[in-house]
């Protein structure tokens, strides 16, 4: 396969991301952007330079000459979408979470092994370079044997009753809001650079706006102040804006670590404050997204470090994700871009072995989630299926 041929679905905030982003990978090139209707469609495809638009995902799926389909859609449309392009023989990168179930998403990462397809989830947070130096440090075992996990997912686009979007529907975005929207990131994360895997969970979810006025044309993601003012409904709302989880973490099997993280989207400030950190018993380290290119180093027993992005100075195996020299700042949009070219050259080459978040990954969150559900509605601990 020489060029892969691509099409986005969804021209939102992230259908937008991806389209950028892919503009980046060599060996692709996005034939056809998919949205509601054709206008929107149309508007998104020129300024991407998209010849080809459709306001129905299904003609992307009926075009052969398709190879692969980036679904960018809110939450509910994912399976339904994901599962028509892997069954029409396309490698599907979709958005997380991977699905509004474990069933959906188990039956998802069945249908992509059986048709030999690649499957990739956009858990792209991972992709910072500063999180790779930190992953490949623990895999050095520069920080020992890690002890202590720690973290939050903060942000405040929620804060007020009057902020909508579609992620406050269940119907659209599933039984939990903030944990799955962006608690599921830091749990990707927290596996992905600590090597461990969550075993177990108590979660309290917070629901601190029992209504909210839904406006009755729009809701855009992250408008923050310049959201539309108009017509409002008082709408009931059943997903929580805050949530915390105690966890434990074991190494095949054996119980190993302890670890909290809240999330939130209403903390008054906080824009999208991702922050990881990890303690073992040789030294810490915390990667905090709002600073992206720094990575404290924490030891007991000298001066506490600050490593600025330098691929210079970069763990071997974290300098393929620094494309840019010292001093030369790289964020958000990039980490896509690796996740990306990642993805594209393993559908290239079938026998690749996959180096990015895999559908299989996406079950995995959706695992955690449940048993944060459970456990908040039970007052308990609850385990995580392996
Ligand atoms: N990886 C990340 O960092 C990240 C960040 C934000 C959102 N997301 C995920 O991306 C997805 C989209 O979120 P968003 O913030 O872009 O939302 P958004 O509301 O900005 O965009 C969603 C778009 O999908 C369109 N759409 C809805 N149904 C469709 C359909 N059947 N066919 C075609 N288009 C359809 C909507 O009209 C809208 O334009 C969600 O699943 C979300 O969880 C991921």
């Amino acid at each position: 396969m020489d060029r892969i041929r691509t099409a986005v679905i969804g021209t939102g905030f992230m259908g937008r991301v991806h389209l950028e982003a892919l503009r980046r990978v060599e060996n692709v090139d996005v034939v056809e952007v998919a949205a509601t209707s054709l206008d929107k469609a149309r508007e998104a495809g020129a300024g991407y330079n998209i010849l080809n638009v459709t306001g129905d995902w299904r003609d992307v799926i009926n075009d052969p000459s398709i190879d692969a389909v980036h679904v960018a859609t809110p939450n509910v449309s994912h399976f339904p979408i994901a599962k028509a392009a892997l069954e029409a023989g396309k490698h599907v990168l979709c958005e997380k979470p991977l699905a509004m179930s474990s069933a959906e998403a188990q039956e998802l990462t069945d249908l992509a092994a059986k048709k030999k397809l690649r499957g990739g989830l956009c858990h792209n947070l991972r992709y910072y370079p500063m999180v790779q130096q930190m992953r490949r440090m623990r895999e050095a075992d520069e920080f020992g044997e890690i002890l202590v996990v720690q973290g939050t997912y903060s942000q405040d686009w929620m804060l007020y009753e009057t902020d909508w979007n579609w992620r406050v529907d269940p119907k659209v975005s599933g039984a939990s809001r903030v944990m799955a929207d962006i608690g599921s990131h830091f749990f990707d994360m927290a596996e992905h650079v600590s090597g461990l895997k969550v075993s177990a969970v108590c979660s309290d979810l917070q629901i601190f706006h029992p209504t909210r006025k839904q406006p009755k044309s729009g809701g855009e993601s992250f408008s923050g102040k310049l959201g539309a003012a108009g017509e409002t409904v008082d709408t009931q709302i059943v997903t929580e804006d805050f949530g915390a989880t105690l966890f434990r973490m074991a190494k095949n099997g054996k119980d190993q670590a302890r670890g909290v993280m809240t999330a939130s989207q209403v903390s008054a400030g906080r824009k999208n404050g991702l922050v990881l950190e990890i303690y073992g018993t040789r030294g810490g380290a915390t990667w905090r997204q709002e600073c992206p290119e720094e990575l404290w180093l924490g030891h007991r027993d000298a001066p506490n470090q600050v490593l600025l992005k330098d691929p210079s100075l970069m763990n071997e195996k974290a300098r393929a994700f620094a494309d840019y020299p010292g001093g030369h700042a790289e964020g958000y949009p990039d980490t896509f871009k690796q996740l990306f070219r990642r993805f594209y050259a393993s559908v290239a080459d079938p026998n690749l072995a996959p180096d990015y978040p895999q559908f299989a990954d996406g079950l995995r969150q959706m695992k955690i989630l449940d048993a944060e559900l459970a456990s908040h509605k039970a007052h308990a601990w609850m385990d995580v299926p392996a």
